[in-house]
């Protein structure tokens, strides 16, 4: 539930940054505000399930207003893009669609297919907007500077991610294992599951679709994954 919070902040606060940057593109403030609308929804969700299997009440999700920032807003705009949709939304795609192929229960399953609908359309909202984030953040500060700065996004964001979902796995030597998991299962998937998602993902689709969309600043999102702890 955490996480669905950060999400509607990532879309607030992506909004004020668009706004602070100049960034005007027909359709933004629609896809924003369904953004926002959509992870709102998930957090009411969340907090329905919760209380409907009996885990107490949970309250409601604080969303903090746009805080002051002292990046430049182009830079912000860009480690929203990148980080907070591209990368953070495709992971939580990939999350909900190993947790739901784990949920043998109807109601759970039919809420997951809800998140892995959105959670998938937030991250191609992510990879459509990344090039115009590029661009505009290039044109700020130059493409060398640029390119730095998507590089330690890349590098804070590889190691934040490793360290909340991947269990730290390659550097603590563990061997991640999908293992089955219990039945009449309401979604919940071992930690070590999720953490192979993860690691899989990056690996697979995630740092492989963002070195295409890189490619204009010759930045390797999948090296960053490699060296994310070098
Ligand atoms: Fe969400
Ligand atoms: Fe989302």
């Amino acid at each position: 539930m955490e996480s669905e919070a950060a999400s509607v902040e990532v879309a607030v606060e992506l909004r004020a940054a668009c706004r602070a940057s100049g960034l005007v593109i027909e359709g933004l403030p629609a896809a924003l505000d369904r953004l926002e609308e959509d992870e709102r929804a998930h957090v009411a969700i969340c907090r329905a399930f919760v209380e409907a299997i009996g885990l107490g009440t949970a309250s409601d999700a604080a969303v903090r207003e746009a805080a002051p920032h002292d990046r430049a807003p182009s830079l912000l705009v860009l480690s929203y893009v990148l980080t907070g949709l591209a990368i953070c939304e495709s992971v939580s795609a990939l999350r909900f669609a190993t947790v739901r192929a784990h949920t043998d229960l109807p109601i759970p399953r039919a809420c997951l297919d809800r998140f892995l609908r959105d959670e998938t359309t937030h991250a191609r909202l992510g990879f459509d907007l990344l090039p115009l984030a590029i661009m505009q953040h290039s044109r700020a500060v130059g493409r060398e500077r640029a390119a730095r700065d998507v590089e330690d996004e890349l590098r804070a964001t590889s190691r934040h991610l490793d360290l909340v979902v991947g269990l730290d796995a390659e550097r603590r030597g563990l061997t991640l294992i999908a293992r089955d998991q219990p039945s009449d299962n309401p979604g919940v998937v071992e930690p070590m599951l999720d953490a192979l998602t993860l690691y899989r993902g990056m690996e697979r689709t995630i740092a492989p679709r963002l070195d295409r969309a890189l490619a204009p600043l010759a930045v390797s999102a999948s090296r960053a994954w490699i060296d994310r702890w070098t």
